[in-house]
């Protein structure tokens, strides 16, 4: 089973809260792609740091699509859609959003996500390396330790066809440790050093 958990990243949650939404929340509509989200912890994550800063009206224009190899069928979509998880993958969620988003599920030990939350979040199984986006004009697109899994020259493609898909002025942020090459630096602009966060330029 993929390693995964809710508010994984937090300074990236911070920067996505406190230098993407204020753009985006400009738009009609608001649409993200989480490449390689395993099964769901960080779209759901993304999807609580959105509907808490765009507000119950606010948060209804918007769309987080989810994607994933799932290459050993290990089906999860059937687990994102059903939005119960088990208590050490939420435990390092901050309490108060966990008391407002998560009950206790039938299952001891087990939580479930609330529906207004499930609602903003599809599945789509779908494997980067095909260089196909599930749709385009992305306001931002999250690909975390996901790309460490493909060569340098796959890399520079799927970062290319993210760059193409996303709207002007559109986020893309991948994780810490990965570094944008060198050849495509000039297609983003860094906004901030402590998370590997461009916007397109
Ligand atoms: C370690 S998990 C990361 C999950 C989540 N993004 C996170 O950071 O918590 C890596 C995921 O990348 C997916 N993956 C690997 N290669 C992929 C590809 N070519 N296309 C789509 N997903 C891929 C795997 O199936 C796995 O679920």
């Amino acid at each position: 089973m993929a390693f995964t958990f809710f508010f994984r990243d937090l300074p990236a949650l911070h920067a996505i809260r406190d230098h993407v939404i204020p753009e985006l929340r400009r738009h009609r509509y608001i649409n993200v792609w989480d490449a390689g989200c395993a099964m769901g912890p960080e779209p759901y994550s993304l999807a609580i740091i959105f509907r808490e800063a765009l507000g119950c009206y606010g948060f209804k224009r918007m769309k987080i699509y989810a994607t994933d190899l799932d290459e050993e069928s290990h089906q999860f979509g059937k687990i994102i859609a059903e939005g119960i998880y088990p208590e050490e993958t939420v435990k390092r969620i901050p309490k108060d959003i966990f008391r407002k988003y998560f009950s206790p599920n039938n299952r001891p030990g087990y939580f479930k996500i609330a529906d207004e939350i499930m609602q903003c979040v599809s599945f789509q199984k779908h494997d980067l390396r095909t260089l196909k986006p599930v749709r385009d004009n992305f306001g931002l697109i999250v690909c975390k330790n996901v790309l460490l899994h493909l060569s340098e020259s796959e890399r520079v493609n799927v970062i290319k066809m993210f760059h193409k898909f996303l709207m002007p002025g559109g986020f893309f942020v991948t994780e810490q440790t990965q570094k944008m090459p060198n050849q495509i630096v000039h297609l983003f602009k860094q906004i901030t050093t402590n998370v590997q966060l461009f916007e397109k330029r």
